[in-house]
């Protein structure tokens, strides 16, 4: 078998075997198959798509390319959620300590920035010291003594995602189904999550632009899970508009953090308590999504979910006066203030030109391996339905670069539109 051949019959639009599939994904995990070959591939997925048979032998060989975590024999039941990807997008920095603290353990692997998506893994990196490669013992030992864990693709789970996931990136194969729901799977599946919440993002700052988009990529999600024997629900959720204020690294992790402290927007407030309820209702925990509404307030009130995180960062090296003390975290060196260019009701606040214009200040990868800016960024102070007058605030720029804050000021200015009538707030779940 040759790899320039599997790609060819995938340019033909083709359907691949297991067997070719699984040859590519092998290959390309060892070094046998070149960036450029794999950039090709994953390009003649995205212009033909794969079947859903394809989809899944691609999920599975992906899953298979390092270990795949059978976790019974150290808890019962093991839960995870994951974001098909947004713009200010930092449930699972909250969600996790929630359910961790409300007695579900918690084994979750994250991404890195994708695209205009913002990435967990490099938002958690902002807090000096957190480590995102613990290896599979580490994830083990971890899991049992402290009941979470927040890591990324080691060298042995899931490798070929975390090899894919960098070169599409920077290659323009974000946005492909087939892509997407193996990568999210993937990582699912080797990480050993017995109970599996997928939260799907639909709207201009996702991958899928459209309700109906976004219930194939659940439908496909769901179906894959549930064949690898993983209870998995999947919520549709809006991301036409930044979720909560913050957009950025270190600006999204204070977000997180303070929301723990029961001090974040409302609309990021409601969102993460939405998810904790479906994430212990599907991990068994409680019997109604009331309940586990109920019980994730309590773990904010009571400081038991930010003890949670407190023993997540300090499990994986981070320093844990950061959580403590948020003003400790990386701070961008200009900011400065957008204001409204007239009164009226905010209409839109376009999520994809904000997360754009966020990369463009260095909190996401321009190619493979970019370092990246943790203090910039943006906090977005008026969302759609707000009412503004000429002049009001409409958003913070958070800049290390007096060129690229200019560049953000028309981006921030292009992203919102008003209308003279009242506009309904955008709804945070569709279903
Ligand atoms: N999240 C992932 O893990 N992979 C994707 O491709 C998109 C979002």
């Amino acid at each position: 078998m040759r790899a320039v051949d599997i790609i060819i019959k995938k340019r033909e639009k083709e359907q691949l075997t297991a067997q070719e599939i699984d040859f590519f994904v092998q290959g390309f995990t060892n070094g046998d198959i070149p960036d450029y070959q794999a950039s090709s591939f994953a390009m003649a997925v995205l212009l033909n798509g794969m079947t859903n048979f394809e989809t899944t032998d691609l999920t599975l060989s992906m899953a298979r390319s390092g270990q795949v975590l059978d976790l019974s024999k150290i808890v019962d039941v093991v839960v995870d959620k994951h974001s098909s990807g947004g713009v200010g997008d930092k449930t699972s920095i909250s969600v996790m300590p929630m359910v961790a603290a409300c007695g579900l353990p918690v084994g979750k692997m994250s991404g890195r920035g994708l695209g205009f998506s913002g990435g967990t893994l490099d938002k958690l990196e902002s807090i000096p010291g957190y480590r995102v490669d613990l290896t599979t013992d580490e994830f083990k030992a971890q899991l049992k003594e402290k009941g979470i864990v927040l890591t990324g693709q080691s060298l042995d789970l899931a490798p070929a995602d975390g090899k894919m996931y960098a070169l599409r990136d920077v290659t323009g194969t974000v946005p492909s189904m087939p892509l997407i729901a193996s990568s999210i799977m993937c990582k699912k599946i080797a990480a050993g999550a017995t109970a599996i919440v997928l939260d799907v993002k639909v709207g201009m700052g996702a991958f899928m632009q459209t309700l109906e988009e976004g219930r194939e990529l659940a439908e496909l999600m769901v179906d894959i899970g549930r064949l690898a024997g993983r209870k998995t629900v999947a919520l549709l959720s809006d991301m036409n508009q930044p979720l909560g204020s913050a957009v950025g690294n270190a600006l999204e992790m204070i977000e997180a953090i303070e929301a723990l402290r029961g001090k974040a927007p409302s609309d990021y407030m409601e969102h993460i308590l939405h998810v904790t309820a479906h994430v212990l209702l599907l991990g068994g925990r409680v019997n109604t999504l009331e309940e586990g509404r109920a019980m994730a307030q309590r773990s904010i009130e009571d400081g038991s979910a930010l003890d949670k995180l407190r023993l997540l960062v300090s499990a994986q090296g981070g320093d844990v006066s950061y959580v403590d003390d948020t003003s400790k975290f990386e701070r961008a060196k200009l900011v400065e203030v957008v204001k409204a260019p007239r009164g009226g009701f905010v209409s839109q606040v376009h999520a994809r030109i904000v997360g754009e214009a966020s990369v463009a200040l260095g909190a996401g990868r321009a190619k493979k391996g970019d370092p990246i800016d943790y203090a910039v960024g943006f906090l977005i102070l008026k969302k759609v339905g707000d009412v503004v007058q000429e002049g009001e605030p409409l958003c913070e720029i958070h800049a290390n670069d007096a060129e690229k804050l200019k560049e953000a000021h028309a981006a921030i200015l292009a992203s919102y539109q008003f209308s003279n009538e009242p506009v309904p707030p955008l709804p945070l779940f569709y279903e």
